[in-house]
């Protein structure tokens, strides 16, 4: 069973892909993975706004920026991670899916501008989702929503301030301590 889930998203342009690595964040982050390492531009805000989104939804989920992102890959994979590339040109996941999962750590490397060769033969898996292209961010959270069970999407977060109570119709909030936010 998968134990740890890290993010490897190669390549962050400041302005152009705040909204997309924020969305690649959140999706991270919501579906279980410990951290995101972006292989990018250092960017400030991005950071600030996700570690607002863990103070008050719970949780310590991290934002890495790095800039040797080739060593950085080469130190996980010998920390025992299984890297799985996710790109359209890559096997169909029904294919590889039951051995990925028996993995204990994996890092799941997701694009943005053209992936260089070097990611494709580092990984220990190229994985597609569909064969057509869309985008990293429904990659992300199609190939993650695999990786973990339905229940786990629901558990708890430690910490948060505030939770949701599921409704059919309302929406309704529940504020875990009184030092909350509105
Ligand atoms: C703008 S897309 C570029 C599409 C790219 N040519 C490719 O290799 O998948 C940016 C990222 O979205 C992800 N992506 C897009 N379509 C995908 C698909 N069908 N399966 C898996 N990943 C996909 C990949 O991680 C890709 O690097």
């Amino acid at each position: 069973m998968v134990k740890d889930i890290i993010v490897f998203r190669y390549g962050h342009r400041i302005v152009r892909d705040f909204r997309v690595t924020t969305h690649v964040c959140l999706v991270a982050r919501a579906l279980k993975a410990s951290k995101i390492i972006i292989g990018g531009l250092q960017d400030n805000e991005l950071e600030q706004n996700i570690n607002r989104i863990n103070l008050l939804w719970g949780g310590d989920f991290k934002v890495e920026f790095v800039e040797n992102w080739w060593s950085i890959l080469k130190e996980y994979k010998r920390l025992g991670y299984s890297l799985v590339h996710l790109t359209m040109y890559g096997e169909e996941s029904h294919k590889r899916l039951k051995n990925i999962i028996k993995k204990d750590k994996i890092l799941v490397v997701i694009g943005s501008q053209k992936v260089p060769r070097e990611i494709y033969e580092l990984s220990d898996y190229n994985i597609s989702i569909g064969n057509q292209p869309h985008s990293e961010i429904g990659a992300l959270a199609i190939f993650l929503s695999k990786l973990i069970k339905d229940k786990q999407m629901y558990s708890d977060f430690k910490n948060a301030k505030i939770k949701i109570l599921p409704s059919k119709l309302n929406k309704n909030i529940l504020k875990l301590d009184k030092n909350s936010a509105k």
